[in-house]
């Protein structure tokens, strides 16, 4: 049986308020995406993962879903949505849209007549407990605040749980009523041709129903970081099924925000939950080759036993990008050169391609409650002064550089990054060792990283110099640069060593 697509895919995740706009409101839409399909398809990537466009009040960006099952206008239509669909899949792009089922806006008419009375026939849709306003039924926090993870509800007289903002509500998923309903909202989209789904927070589906206090010092944190509860893995299994009522190898990719390794591999279940979940250490890990080693390992450690396949992702729309984060454009290529590099699924964060750094965004114009506006600045297209949106002023400042750092003079500059992206996109394609092999990590001299994937008689090795200056590293054998971070020497033998702040793809020569 040959694998299913998604373990030799790269996924692009398109943040779509960001992207592009085309209908002038300084906001992105579905219609955006579709014109830049091209694009996608000449860099190299497998499969885009849209972040959510559904109806929503905007409170969290579209992680407040007022209706699961159409497009909020901002966007465009149900309509702009299976164009875009089918653009894509004409040009072999497959589409994962962001299914969010922990929670839903307040805004929802199910909450709207949860809400409404005690007596309401979705009132146990919602997580509702009794209690006095002078406290919270426990000690949970909410994220993006210090504050409670409940509401009080004055005019029904009891606490509401939400993890997130007040105004998103957490369903309840003991409740099997709601099963069946947000069953319904994917089978609606598989309906139409999605090929997957990225879901929301989808470790906090299955609470404990007796909510207990949580003990310090995971008290501090926000419950979504620490809910682990055992029946998530049972739901995890119900949505499965749902999916597997399709053909096609449709995905399910879990955001698992649980900071341990350990703990994200058993939401795979025995092959039989989630398809791929995120893992967060890495992208938290910082630039050294110490910490890299380690995450590595970890990785492998949890998952090949379970028979696993891993992800890797070292930015989205809630964490800065890449090169604010590593610090110069040089290691943000080293950390693309490792990203596309590693044995998993990588993802890919619209606009690292650029090398974008996180826009700084003055406090008049922040918009989101997290703080997380500068890693969401729209992207550039072309230099300026509307940088190929078709407004004014888009819904956030434009990254630093928009002029230079842009999707179209980046394109003329065979030495930029967005070629070394896709350089590398295209060597994985071409290589069943780094798309599906194995790794082994390599004994290394401080500083350095260094692996050797392995597919049949198809071999690489990828090392990488975290260190700010030159290091020694020698290999037995004989090896041609095949591609370099920095773009210096491909095609050329390999010298035993790496320069300041370089990585190499290697191969036999
Ligand atoms: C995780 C999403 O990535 C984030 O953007 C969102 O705010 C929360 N889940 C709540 O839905």
């Amino acid at each position: 049986m040959s694998e299913p697509w998604w373990q030799s895919a790269v996924i692009y995740q398109i943040y779509p308020k960001s992207f592009c706009d085309t209908d002038g409101d300084g906001v992105g839409d579905l219609a955006g995406i579709r014109r830049h399909l091209d694009y996608l398809r000449w860099l190299g990537v497998d499969a885009i993962w849209i972040s959510p466009f559904f109806r929503s009040p905007m409170k969290d960006h579209g992680y407040d879903v007022s209706d699961h099952c159409d497009v909020d206008p901002v966007f465009g239509s149900l309509k702009d949505f299976d164009r875009l669909l089918a653009d894509a899949h004409a040009r072999g792009l497959r589409v994962l849209i962001d299914w969010v089922p922990n929670h839903t806006s307040d805004e929802h008419p199910w909450f709207v007549e949860s809400r409404a009375s005690r007596a309401s026939a979705r009132r146990g849709w919602y997580v509702w407990r009794d209690g006095t306003p002078d406290g919270p039924p426990n000690n949970w926090r909410a994220a993006f605040s210090d504050a409670p993870a409940w509401t009080w509800d004055e005019r029904t007289g009891q606490w509401y749980l939400h993890l997130f903002l007040p105004e998103q509500p957490d369903l309840d998923w003991q409740n099997p009523e709601v099963v069946a309903a947000m069953h319904q909202t994917l089978r609606f989209w598989l309906d139409r041709g999605v090929d997957g789904f990225r879901m929301d927070v989808v470790h906090c589906i299955g609470k404990d129903p007796s909510l207990p206090d949580l003990p310090e010092p995971m008290a501090k944190l926000p419950a979504c970081v620490v809910n682990d509860d055992l029946r998530t893995h049972g739901l995890l299994r119900g949505i499965r099924s749902v999916l597997e009522e399709y053909p096609g190898d449709r995905v399910m990719v879990g955001e698992v925000y649980l900071l341990q390794t350990r703990a994200v591999a058993r939401y795979y279940g025995r092959g039989d939950e989630l398809h791929l979940a995120f893992n967060f250490p890495p992208l938290y890990a910082p630039w050294q080759a110490e910490a890299w080693r380690d995450r590595i390992a970890e990785v492998a450690d949890a998952m090949d036993p379970r028979g696993a396949w891993p992800t890797w992702v070292l930015s989205n729309h809630d964490n800065p990008r890449q090169r604010s984060r590593y610090g110069n454009e040089a290691r943000a290529r080293a950390a693309a050169l490792l990203l596309l590099t590693l044995r998993g699924t990588p993802f890919v964060y619209a606009g690292e391609e650029l090398g974008l750094e996180d826009a700084v965004v003055p406090s008049a114009r922040r918009r989101d409650p997290g703080g997380r506006d500068g890693c969401r600045a729209p992207l550039p297209w072309e230099p300026g002064p509307l940088h190929g949106w078709c407004s004014a002023e888009p819904w956030l400042p434009w990254p630093p550089d928009a002029q230079k750092r842009n999707t179209a003079v980046l394109r003329d500059d065979p030495g930029s990054i967005l070629h070394l992206y896709r350089r590398l996109l295209a060597a994985r394609r071409h290589s069943p060792a780094l798309s599906l092999g194995t790794l082994d990590l390599l004994s290394t001299p401080e500083g350095v990283v260094s692996y050797r994937r392995e597919c049949g008689d198809d071999v690489r090795v990828v090392a990488v110099n975290f260190a700010s200056d030159p290091r020694p590293f020698g290999l037995s054998g004989s090896w041609i640069v095949e591609l370099a971070s920095d773009a210096v020497g491909e095609g050329s033998r390999y010298r035993d060593g790496l320069a300041t702040e370089q990585a190499l793809l290697l191969r036999p020569a």
